[in-house]
């Protein structure tokens, strides 16, 4: 497929399209960031929760699944951070992406001993400067919006990519709220060269999300609520309401402390979600735009799909540019009177 995004991110990382899956814990393992990779866009294996023998297995099967460019996702408060980061070191990943935390702690050795090529996921223009400090390579910025762990910032994707835009004129990632091409082409327009996804690949042929929670995520809800956040005070998360997210977020109203809440939610909760598909006792992270998630598909199905609605939108507001302003402002007042 010809595309008009070819952008620097492309060029970044060596990918056709400038979409991203970001590093997901739990559910982006080697057979979904490969498939990814092998549809053109860069697929991201998601380390957090795994062991470090964990790591290397997904890593032995991306070399057996694709030939194409892909990353590693470390967070930086997982228990295992300095096993993970050794290996990436040991095994010359040239992509990396680490969130949570401050990125200085290990921005110097990733970059010299791996060589990598380095970003970092930030929630507000604040840790944005840090990273670039640290000296990272990009800058994926990842809005109120998005599934999974989200910052008490509330700074939305609307607001923080252009927020970041008017000091930093590197590669930038939107994250957070993104599933369609419309929405890829609204992100670039605010000053983004690619998109990350994280709720749009849950549902997708290759992943191994439990079945219930692609159902969950795919289910139309006539409210267009499907999302909570949950622990606001204290690490907000963002996923599907459940009994568990319903029950953390009444426990907030009713004035219970961020260390009771925390109690209820555990460890392992997204666990019990992504895999186990226990709807009493999970938590399935998903973002503002799973609404647009509406049927299990490929990823070279969704890719198509985005870039090509991408195409249209762009085509579309490129005509409507470029009509006479006579004639627009005569359209739009014949509009507004209909
Ligand atoms: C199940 C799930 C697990 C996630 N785990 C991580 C993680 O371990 N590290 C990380 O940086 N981001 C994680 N994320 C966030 C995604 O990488 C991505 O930035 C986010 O989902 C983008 O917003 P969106 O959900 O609106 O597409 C996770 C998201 C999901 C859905």
């Amino acid at each position: 497929m010809n595309h008009r995004f070819h952008t620097r991110v492309c060029d970044l990382f060596g990918i056709r399209y400038p979409i991203v899956q970001g590093g997901m814990a739990w559910v982006s393992l080697a057979p979904l960031a490969a498939a990814v990779s092998n549809a053109g866009g860069l697929g991201v294996l998601g380390t957090s929760t795994m062991t470090p023998a964990e790591v290397r297995q997904n890593l032995d099967m991306m070399k057996d699944l694709t030939d194409k460019p892909f990353g590693v996702n470390i967070s930086l408060i997982s228990p295992t951070v300095e096993e993970t980061v050794q290996i990436v070191i040991e095994r010359k990943c040239p992509i990396v992406f680490t969130a949570a935390g401050n990125p200085k702690t290990y921005a110097k050795r990733l970059k010299q001993e791996a060589g990598c090529t380095l970003l970092h996921v930030t929630p507000s223009p604040r840790l944005a400067q840090k990273c670039l400090e640290a000296g990272v390579d990009g800058l994926v910025l990842e809005g109120w919006e998005a599934a999974g762990h989200i910052s008490a910032d509330e700074i939305t994707s609307m607001a923080l990519t252009p927020l970041v835009r008017e000091f930093y004129d590197g590669p930038i990632i939107a994250a957070g709220g993104i599933s369609t091409g419309r929405q890829m082409l609204a992100a670039m327009v605010l000053g983004a060269d690619g998109i990350q996804m994280g709720t749009r690949f849950v549902a997708v042929k290759e992943g191994n999300s439990h079945p219930l929670y692609m159902e969950l995520m795919t289910r139309q809800d006539p409210s267009y609520a499907k999302t909570a956040v949950y622990c606001k005070r204290y690490h907000p998360g963002r996923a599907l309401k459940s009994p568990i997210v319903n029950r953390m977020v009444e426990m907030e109203m009713e004035g219970y402390s961020p260390q009771e809440i925390q109690a209820l939610r555990g460890l392992r909760r997204a666990k019990f979600g992504c895999i186990d598909g226990d709807l009493n006792e999970g938590v399935f992270p998903a973002g503002m735009s799973s609404h647009f998630v509406k049927r299990v598909m490929t990823c070279q199905e969704v890719i198509d799909e985005i870039i090509g609605e991408a195409e249209r939108e762009l085509a579309r507001v490129s005509a409507w540019m470029s009509r006479p302003t006579a004639a627009r402002d005569a359209a739009e007042n014949a509009q507004a009177a209909e």
